[in-house]
């Protein structure tokens, strides 16, 4: 099953993600998918919100992983600089998946479907005048 939200401001998409976050809990893997610039890192900083990390969240472009301590870690991945799956090996990204907090991954198809059977799938496209639609497939709790 999916649902589809649709935000006018990076406020109301921090506010998704704030909402999605209540409904998730430890272990959950979030696949995130959307151009550059869509609102996967805004939609990342509410969900933050919503596991009560305290600390601001800034894109890990470039340490590909960043965690947050929260009610719930959050474990935040990109793999935007992946360019073959075989460089994700020295990440350990086994070890996040499987830990106690909320593993999101933007990015995601540069891991070769690795996640794709136990992600929630989650994706953003921007609309003509620049709303973002965000689509979530697979939360049915
Ligand atoms: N409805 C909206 N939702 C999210 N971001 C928006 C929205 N409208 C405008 N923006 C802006 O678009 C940019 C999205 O950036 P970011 O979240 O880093 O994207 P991504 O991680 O997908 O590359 C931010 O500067 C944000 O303020
Ligand atoms: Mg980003």
């Amino acid at each position: 099953m999916s649902r589809v939200y649709e935000t006018g401001s990076l406020e109301e998409t921090l506010a998704l993600g704030r909402k999605l976050a209540e409904r998730f809990s430890p272990g959950d893997v979030v696949a995130l998918s959307g151009a550059l610039g869509a609102g996967k890192t805004s939609l990342v900083k509410g969900i933050a919100l919503g596991l009560g990390v305290a600390e601001p969240v800034t894109s890990p472009t470039f340490t590909l992983i960043q965690e947050y301590d929260g009610r719930i870690p959050l474990y935040h991945i990109d793999l935007y600089r992946i360019t073959d799956p075989d460089q994700l090996d020295d990440l350990g990204i086994e070890e996040y998946l499987e830990g106690d907090g909320v593993t999101v991954i933007e990015w995601p198809e540069k891991a070769g479907g690795l996640f794709s059977s136990r992600a929630l799938a989650v994706g953003v496209i921007v609309l003509d005048g620049g709303r973002r639609r965000f689509t979530v497939e697979g939360m049915d709790r």
